[in-house]
């Protein structure tokens, strides 16, 4: 069964990840479609049964509040029994958003399998090639 990433981005660090994260995926033998919230359809995303978020450090420590948020709070009722990674990029904090994000989701009934932060670009591919191939 193929994995679905869907990702918000501000200024390209997420969509790196997002790509690299994907390349994993393919490295680990498995498919991975690529998609900007924007552009995602919720059912269709809930179809997957696994299925990648990427989201950077917003507001303070937020999830991105006008596209991302309100796709992803449609999307967790609907991700119970699914293999389901976190992933983005961060700046200044210590990566609580992430931390929070993954509470949020497990409350919520939510298995997440891993997630990914990544300070800023500096993503060491290494890094977003393995957490890739872990939902090959
Ligand atoms: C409006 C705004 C709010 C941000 N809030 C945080 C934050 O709370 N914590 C943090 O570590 N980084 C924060 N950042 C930094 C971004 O998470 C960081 O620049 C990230 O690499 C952006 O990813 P992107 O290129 O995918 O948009 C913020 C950036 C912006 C523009």
């Amino acid at each position: 069964m193929a994995t679905i990433l869907v990702y918000w981005t501000g200024t390209g660090n997420t969509e790196a990840l997002a790509f690299s994260i994907a390349d994993g995926v393919k490295q680990g033998g498995g498919a991975c479609e690529v998609v900007k919230v924007s552009d995602a359809d919720l059912q269709k995303t809930a179809a997957y049964d696994k299925i990648i978020l990427g989201c950077p450090a917003m507001g303070a420590e937020e999830l991105e509040n006008t596209e991302f948020e309100p796709f992803y709070s449609a999307l967790e009722p609907l991700l119970k029994g699914k293999t389901v990674g976190l992933f983005g990029s961060y700046d200044w904090g210590d990566g609580e958003w992430m931390r929070l994000w993954q509470k949020r989701a497990e409350d919520a009934g939510v298995s997440v399998l891993d997630t990914l932060i990544v300070q800023s670009a500096e993503s060491g591919a290494d890094e977003t090639i393995a957490f890739g191939k872990k939902f090959a």
